[in-house]
C-alpha cells in the first residue's frame, strides 16, 4: 500500500506534495519522491530554461526518507507548474533510491507514481526492454512510464524527443487510456509529460484514488486541482472532492478536471461529502485504526492472492532463492513464529499436511533454538513474522540456518531483516498496519501460507494443476466472504455487550478451528485484558473441565468442518455444566443454534480455508469489548507492535 498526490496551479505545488506525503507516510515510508514540472521561456520548443524536462528528487532511508526529500527540496526550482508525489511501501522491488517513485521513461519527459500491484509487469517489461527500452529499477511502475512513452510516440509526428516537446492537450491521456488497458491487476496511477505543461493525467482499477478541487476549481476557475490516494492528503487545501471509478482516467488542469472511461467517454465525475476532521481523515473516517484495518482485510487477502497464478496455471512465489529441485527434497518443514503469526503457522500446518504430505513442527520463535531441533538440508524452516524484525523469529531463523536448513520467510515487509537472512520470501501485501494488534496482517499471513501449501503439494506432484487451481478458485472467494463478516460487526457488537462484564472465557476449536480459537482469545487478552484460555475441545475432559461452572463463558468455533460432531458434543459437555455458550457457526446452522445461547454466524467456506472467515468475528468481539470498556484498541497497554528484543 503507497500514497500518491499531484497538484497543478497555485503557487505552492511542492508545498502541497510534501505536505499530502506527510499525511500519506501511514500507507508506507520505505522512500519518497516528487516529480515537478517546471515553466519554459515563452519562446522555447525545447524543454523548461534549464533543459530538464522535469525536475525529480527521491530517499531511501526508511521513516526518515520524508525528511531528506524535504532537504532536497529546498534547491528544487521554483514555480513548478504542477507536480506528483509518492510515498512507498514496498511490494516489487527492494526499499531503495532506484527503485522510489515517481518513475521515469527513456526520455525523461515522463513521470508517474502508482499505489498498487500490476500483475503482467513482467511480460510488459520483457517486451519493452526487446524493444529498446532501458528500465533503472525492478518496480512495476516504471513499466507504466515506458509505456506512456510507448504510446506518445505512437501518437506524436515527429517522433517524441527532448527538443520537440510541444505536444497538444489531451495526448497523456490517450496514452494513460491506451495503457491501462493493458494493465492486468490494481492500480492508482498519476502521470505528467513535459509535452502537456500543467496537466496531470489520473488512472484507477481497485486502489483509491480522490480528486480534490477549490471551489472555483470544478466550475472553471483558475485554482488548484489536487489528487491524492486519500483524503487526509489534500483535506483543508480542497473544498470538494470527486470520486473516480474503476478504469476511468482523470485529466487535471490549473482550474479542472475532466473525467473519461477507459475508452474516452466523458463521465460527471459523483462528488463526496466530507466532514471529517484530519485525525478522522487519517482513519478513512474510521474512529481508529484497528478498525480502518479490520475493513482492509478483503484487500490485503486479495493483493496477497494477486498475481500468484502464472499464465501456465503454476503459482509463483515472491523472492524464492531456493530451487524447485531443493524443494523436492525437503523431507520436512518446520514453522516457527510468535503470537499471531504462530497461529497463522499453526493453521499453515494443517494445510501443508493435508496438501502436500509434508509432515510440519510448528514452534514457538523462542523456545525453538533452546531445544535442540533435529534439522539437515533437507528441512525447510518457514519464519512467520509480519514486521520481518521480531527478535525471537529472526533468532530463530538464524540458528536454523546454521544448523544447514534451508530458510522461507513469510513477512509484510519487503527486504525486512527477517527476509534478507531467508534462502527465499513470500510477502504478504497487507500495507502498513498501525493497531498493535495484528489483523489485515494474520489474514493475510493466512493466504500466504495457504499457497505456500499449494505451491509444495503441486512441486511434489501431490495435488494435480486442476486441483490446485480449484482450491486457488475458492481461496479467491474468501476476501467476499470476509467482507459479508464484517458487515455483521453490529450483530457482534450485540453479543459482546451481553458479555462486557465477563472476565474469565474459555475458547474452544477442534482441527483447524483451535488456532482461530487461539488467535479469538490472545484478541480478547491484548484488546480487552481479559483472561481468555484457548483449548483444543478434545482436551478439555482431560483437566481444564474442572474449572467449567455455572456462568462460565465458553466461545466455540463450531463451523462445519468433520470433526463438527465431535465438537458439538464438546459443547454439551460443557452446557451440560452451566455454561454460557457462544459460538461461531456457519449461517443457517440451526442445531448449532440450538446449543447456544449466542451465536456469532459466518459463511460456509472449505474446511481448511475456513479460518480466514471464522475468525473475524472473534477479532470484532474482541474489538467491541475494549471499546466498550473504553480501551484504547490501537495502542494496548504494555505491547509494542514490534518486539525488537528477546
Ligand atoms: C498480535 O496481535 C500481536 N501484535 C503479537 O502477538 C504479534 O503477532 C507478535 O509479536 C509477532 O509479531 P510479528 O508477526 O511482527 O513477528
Amino acid at each position: 500500500m503507497c500514497g500518491i498526490i499531484g497538484a497543478t496551479g497555485g503557487e505552492d505545488v511542492l508545498d502541497v506534495l510534501l505536505d499530502g506525503l506527510a499525511r500519506l507516510e501511514y500507507r508506507g515510508y520505505d522512500s519518497a519522491g516528487v516529480a515537478l514540472e517546471l515553466p519554459r521561456p515563452a519562446n522555447a520548443t525545447s524543454g523548461p530554461a534549464d533543459g530538464v524536462p522535469l525536475w525529480r528528487a527521491r530517499a531511501a532511508s526508511g521513516t526518515t526518507s520524508l525528511d531528506e526529500l524535504r532537504k532536497v527540496a529546498h534547491v528544487a526550482p521554483k514555480g513548478a507548474l504542477a507536480g506528483i508525489g509518492h510515498t512507498r511501501w514496498a511490494t516489487h522491488g527492494r526499499p531503495s533510491e532506484a527503485n522510489a517513485h515517481p518513475h521515469l521513461d527513456c526520455t525523461a519527459t515522463v513521470a508517474v507514481v502508482h499505489n498498487g500491484i500490476v500483475e503482467n509487469c513482467r511480460e510488459l517489461a520483457e517486451e519493452l526492454i526487446a524493444s529498446g527500452h532501458e528500465l533503472a529499477s525492478e518496480t512495476d511502475t516504471e513499466v507504466v512510464a515506458h509505456l506512456i512513452e510507448g504510446e506518445l510516440r505512437r501518437s506524436s509526428e515527429p517522433a517524441l524527443d527532448r527538443t520537440s516537446q510541444v505536444g497538444e492537450e489531451g495526448r497523456l491521456a490517450g496514452a494513460m487510456r491506451a495503457v491501462i488497458g493493458r494493465l492486468r491487476g490494481s492500480f492508482a496511477l498519476a502521470a505528467i509529460w513535459a509535452g502537456e505543461p500543467g496537466t496531470i493525467v489520473a488512472a484507477r482499477r481497485v486502489s483509491p484514488l480522490v480528486i480534490g478541487a477549490a471551489d472555483s476549481a470544478v466550475a472553471g476557475g483558475s485554482s488548484q486541482v489536487l489528487l491524492a490516494s486519500d483524503i487526509p492528503a489534500i483535506l483543508g487545501r480542497a473544498r470538494r472532492f470527486l470520486l473516480v471509478e474503476d478504469d476511468q482516467v482523470a485529466e487535471l488542469r490549473p482550474g479542472s478536471v475532466a473525467v473519461t472511461t477507459v475508452d474516452g467517454m466523458p463521465v460527471d465525475p459523483p462528488e463526496l461529502r466530507v466532514d471529517w476532521d484530519l485525525d478522522a481523515a487519517l482513519k478513512g473516517g474510521f474512529e481508529d485504526f484497528m478498525s480502518k484495518e479490520l475493513h482492509e482485510q478483503p484487500r490485503a487477502l486479495a493483493d496477497t492472492l494477486l498475481g500468484r497464478v502464472l499464465p501456465a496455471g503454476t503459482l509463483a512465489l515472491d523472492e524464492v532463492r531456493i530451487s524447485d529441485d531443493e524443494l523436492r527434497e525437503v523431507d520436512k518443514v518446520f514453522v516457527v513464529a510468535c503470537g499471531s503469526s504462530y497461529h497463522a503457522g499453526l493453521v499453515a500446518k494443517y494445510a501443508i499436511e493435508h496438501w502436500a504430505r509434508l509432515p510440519v513442527e510448528i514452534d514457538i520463535a523462542s523456545e525453538f533454538r533452546y531445544r535442540d531441533p533435529v534439522l539437515d538440508h533437507r528441512t525447510l524452516v518457514v519464519g512467520v513474522s509480519q514486521s520481518g524484525e521480531t527478535l525471537d523469529t529472526i533468532q530463530a531463523v538464524r540458528a536454523a540456518r546454521q544448523c544447514g536448513a534451508k530458510v522461507l520467510a513469510v513477512s509484510n515487509v519487503v527486504d525486512s531483516s527477517m527476509a534478507r537472512q531467508a534462502d527465499g520470501v513470500l510477502y504478504t501485501r497487507a500495507g502498513p498496519e498501525v493497531g498493535v494488534a495484528s489483523t489485515k496482517t494474520y489474514l493475510a499471513q493466512l493466504a500466504a501460507l495457504d499457497i505456500l501449501a499449494l505451491y509444495l503439494a503441486q512441486l511434489r506432484g501431490i495435488l494435480y494443476p486442476h486441483e490446485v487451481r480449484r482450491l486457488l478458485d475458492d481461496l479467491g472467494e474468501m476476501p467476499s466472504l470476509v467482507e459479508e463478516v464484517l458487515g455483521r460487526s453490529g450483530d457482534v457488537l450485540a453479543v459482546a455487550r451481553s458479555q462486557r462484564n465477563t472476565r474469565d472465557f474459555f475458547f474452544l476449536g477442534r482441527h483447524v478451528g483451535y488456532p482461530v480459537a487461539l488467535e479469538g482469545a490472545l484478541k480478547a487478552k491484548e484488546l480487552a485484558y481479559v483472561r481468555a484460555e484457548a483449548y483444543p475441545a478434545g482436551e478439555l475432559k482431560h483437566g481444564p473441565i474442572a474449572l467449567i461452572e455455572p456462568g462460565t463463558v465458553v466461545v466455540g468455533v463450531a463451523t462445519r468442518t468433520r470433526l463438527w460432531e465431535k465438537m458439538m458434543a464438546n459443547i454439551a459437555e460443557v452446557r451440560s455444566r452451566g455454561a454460557t455458550v457462544v459460538l461461531v457457526a456457519n449461517d443457517g446452522d440451526e442445531e448449532a443454534g440450538a446449543m447456544a445461547d449466542s451465536v456469532l454466524w459466518v459463511p460456509a467456506a472449505n474446511p481448511l480455508l475456513a479460518p480466514l472467515v471464522d475468525v473475524v468475528p472473534l477479532q470484532l468481539f474482541a474489538y467491541h469489548l475494549a471499546r466498550l470498556s473504553g480501551y484504547d484498541v490501537d495502542r494496548p497497554r504494555n505491547l509494542a507492535k514490534t518486539v525488537t528484543v528477546e
